[in-house]
């Protein structure tokens, strides 16, 4: 009994140590907490490197980021919306690095690192739009809302949730895409007027559809590849694609400059790049379209070919100056009047 009770003392001794010989990774997941876990164990099993993850929105990864640059304590930031990527990227904020599978990409996850001077990289993308509870749209008697005008409507008063665009990149997605819809004045004259429809702005990006999903609320702006998620567990969850038209995120990856572990953020960024590894993400109900040409398109994928789709300005729209100017007048003008 002693020997077995030495022999696993020295096993247990070595684990560690074998752990450590890989060293470890400090990671900020932005995407659904679901494939966030499951991105982390399967690179821990792939690599044995550890992995510390802290689950984060877009605006709130980017704020960390921006306030440790002196001191950083996060390796790499997989996923979220491009456009705090982006802007990172341009306050330097992120390091340069081309992985030798940048070829295997789709055209819009590599524009989405030449133009950032390859600090960031596509990982995936999704159009946004909104999901409703069918049920309680059916129970209230109201009308199926197709349209960014149907939404205003003062039918749907407290019936609508969203994310706060400064934490949520999803948010920020909808704000950027109905300034280029319709012009800033005209959005937010009409985000003005959709804040009386809105109960609550959530912090992450996709609580609103779950909150519809579980009838607290009947419709959440969300990328709809997250109301599809609802769908498939089984949720009474219809996702909507804008008539008057709507943008899209590239979900994006970047290193930290600076990071401690940069050999192993290296290491998981041509990781995550890999065509197994983005079909992984349908696993987790992520239905996304990955960046990779050869990874799996899940069929519950939003199509963007069947989606009116604008030609979102990345690079306006990816600026701090751009940022911080709207979020600004978004917090004066509606976050300020919020119910
Ligand atoms: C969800 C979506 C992702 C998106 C993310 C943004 O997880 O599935 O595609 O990138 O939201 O999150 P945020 O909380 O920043 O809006």
């Amino acid at each position: 009994m002693k020997k077995i009770l030495a022999a696993a003392a020295i096993i247990a001794a070595m684990l560690p140590a074998a752990a450590q010989a890989e060293g470890s990774l400090n990671l900020i997941c932005a995407a659904d907490v679901a494939v966030c876990e499951l991105l982390k164990n399967r690179f821990e099993k792939d690599s044995g490197i550890g992995v510390n993850m802290v689950r984060l929105s877009s605006g709130e990864t980017y704020a960390k980021i921006r306030a440790e640059a002196a001191n950083p304590k996060t390796d790499i930031w997989w996923a979220g919306t491009g456009d705090p990527h982006l802007q990172a990227a341009q306050e330097g904020l992120t390091l340069e690095y081309k992985s030798p599978l940048l070829d295997q990409l789709q055209d819009w996850a590599k524009r989405q690192a030449e133009q950032s001077g390859y600090r960031t990289v596509g990982v995936y993308a999704g159009a946004l739009g909104w999901g409703y509870n069918a049920d309680l749209l059916a129970q209230k008697k109201l009308k199926a809302p197709g349209c960014w005008a149907d939404l205003a409507d003062p039918s749907f008063k407290g019936e609508i949730q969203m994310a706060n665009p400064n934490s949520s990149g999803t948010a920020y997605t909808a704000l950027a895409s109905l300034v280029q819809i319709m012009g800033e004045d005209k959005a937010f004259e009409y985000l003005a007027k959709l804040n009386a429809n809105v109960s609550q702005y959530t912090k992450s990006g996709s609580a609103p559809v779950k909150a519809a999903a579980r009838g607290e609320t009947t419709v959440g702006i969300v990328f709809m590849h997250d109301a599809v998620t609802m769908t498939a567990e089984g949720f009474p969850v219809k996702a909507v694609a804008p008539c008057e038209g709507t943008g899209y995120e590239i979900g994006s990856m970047s290193i930290v400059k600076g990071a401690r572990n940069l050999d192993n953020a290296k290491k998981f960024y041509d990781w995550a790049l890999k065509p197994e590894i983005q079909s992984l993400m349908k696993d987790a109900k992520s239905f996304q379209i990955p960046s990779n040409k050869n990874a799996e398109l899940p069929p519950q994928a939003p199509r963007f070919e069947d989606i009116k789709l604008i030609d979102y300005d990345f690079k306006k729209f990816g600026e701090p100056a751009t940022r911080k100017a709207l979020l600004e007048r978004w917090d004066r003008e509606i976050g300020a009047n919020a119910n």
